[in-house]
């Protein structure tokens, strides 16, 4: 930790005015990777300055792909499924699990060896989750104990499909099994119960079969993703923090144009206004096959809610925002099945309920989630962000409404997903 990596956020009475939120990191991640492997030239407009996506982009240049900024596009030269070359050195996946795991997919079919490696926190993420289906398919991968780095040899023919039922709601590992099955002879399937996020079938374009509870996506092998222009909505999971941050602070109205508005994304949207929340949908319409709208928020009394259940995938990334909600809610916000947040970029349920107790909340830990008592209001702390850019986020927006100053450590971290962070904040003021 550099211990010069402060940001000092000072209370807000309002936020007011429109910003554009950074482009969408997980469809960011996919145009590049799906364009990677197609045949052809790919226009991808919009491309995030972020570093996770920029890690995704890295890789795919280690791997011989070219790609080069035209006017406001990153066009990039697709090989096709067998044309990645061995890379020279290890892949930084830095802080990005999407990268990995993704990645990973991709390379368990490939005729040369690979290593990935990751950033402290990524090299203590689960990744027996992606090696387990990629051992089933016959890739040869190996890991320290179920952790980056991740060794893949090269495979020698084609890689067997499988059914695959997912054992935890990831689509960083549905996306991941689906990649390795354009490597292999036939149909692949994969079987979630609980819907996580669904960019990777919109974008690849593989049938989706509801049976039930069940969703069966399938890919059939050998079937190179086609060369297209991408257009990348703003990040819904980077608006949430102003979702959060206006709703909270009396007088406050912002205006979020372009947001990408996918349904197995926008869970917050859906409990922040149960909670009272004002947020209304403008200018609704489809781009590269995402729903995306702009996003107006303004101040709101809110009370507290349960949240549990299927929608937990849906609003995984946003719950460190939402119990900052919780907070200024009147009545108790509880949040269970949660407990895939401690597997996040940090143990987001301890490092959450740590920080909102320094700050004087009223907090309870349970092992899959927390409770949240509404109306004390919080005060100033230090806050440790566990190199978690959604843990500085949450604590800077904690920060605004909190009386006396907020002190977040680590803090550029917040550059993982949205650059400018505090700066934007700054202008809203
Ligand atoms: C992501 C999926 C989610 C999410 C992550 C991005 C993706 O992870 O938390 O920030 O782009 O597929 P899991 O699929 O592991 O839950």
């Amino acid at each position: 930790m550099n211990p010069s990596d402060t940001q000092t956020i000072l209370p807000a009475d309002a936020l007011v005015g429109t910003v554009e939120v950074p482009a969408d990191k997980s469809i960011a991640h996919r145009s590049a990777l799906f364009s990677a492997i197609s045949d052809g030239s790919s226009r991808i407009v919009g491309f995030p300055s972020a570093a996770d996506p920029q890690s995704t982009l890295a890789c795919i240049r280690a791997l011989g792909i070219r790609v080069e900024q035209v006017d406001d596009a990153l066009v990039v030269h697709g090989q096709g499924l067998r044309g990645l070359k061995a890379p020279e050195a290890p892949l930084d996946c830095g802080n990005s699990g999407t990268t990995m795991r993704l990645l990973s997919g991709i390379l368990a079919g490939q005729s040369f060896a690979s290593t990935l490696i990751g950033d402290a926190s990524l090299s203590v993420r689960p990744m027996g989750r992606i090696m387990n289906p990629l051992r089933e398919m016959g890739a040869a991968i190996d890991g320290e104990d179920g952790h980056a780095p991740l060794t893949i040899q090269a495979d020698s023919g084609l890689l067997t499909p499988i059914s695959y039922r997912l054992p935890v709601a990831s689509a960083q590992v549905k996306s991941c099994v689906l990649l390795a099955g354009l490597y292999a002879h036939g149909e692949t399937s994969v079987i979630e119960t609980k819907p996580s996020r669904d960019h990777t079938e919109r974008m690849l374009g593989l049938s989706r079969v509801e049976m039930g509870d069940e969703s069966i996506i399938s890919v059939v092998g050998g079937q190179a993703p086609f060369a297209r222009m991408w257009s990348i909505p703003s990040d819904f999971s980077a608006a949430a923090f102003l979702l959060v941050a206006a709703s909270i602070l009396d007088g406050s109205l912002i205006r979020m144009p372009r947001v990408g508005l996918n349904p197995s994304r926008t869970g917050l949207l859906d409990v922040l206004r149960a909670m009272g929340a004002s947020i209304r949908i403008e200018n609704e319409r489809d781009v590269s096959g995402e729903p995306i709208g702009d996003l107006i928020v303004k101040s709101a009394p809110l009370s507290g809610i349960r949240v549990e259940g299927p929608i937990i995938p849906n609003l995984i990334d946003e719950i460190p925002i939402l119990a900052v909600a919780g907070v200024f809610a009147d009545g108790v916000t509880e949040i269970r099945g949660a407990a895939e947040l401690r597997h996040k970029e940090s143990d987001r349920i301890a490092a959450v309920v740590s920080g909102l107790r320094a700050m004087g909340a009223n907090v309870e830990e349970f092992d899959d989630g927390m409770a949240i008592t509404g109306g004390t209001g919080l005060k100033g702390a230090e806050i440790a962000t566990h190199h978690d850019h959604r843990i500085a986020m949450a604590f800077a927006v904690a920060g605004l409404a909190a009386t006396g100053s907020t002190l977040i450590h680590d803090a550029s971290i917040a550059n993982v997903s949205f650059p400018g962070f505090y700066d934007t904040i700054e202008v809203l003021r």
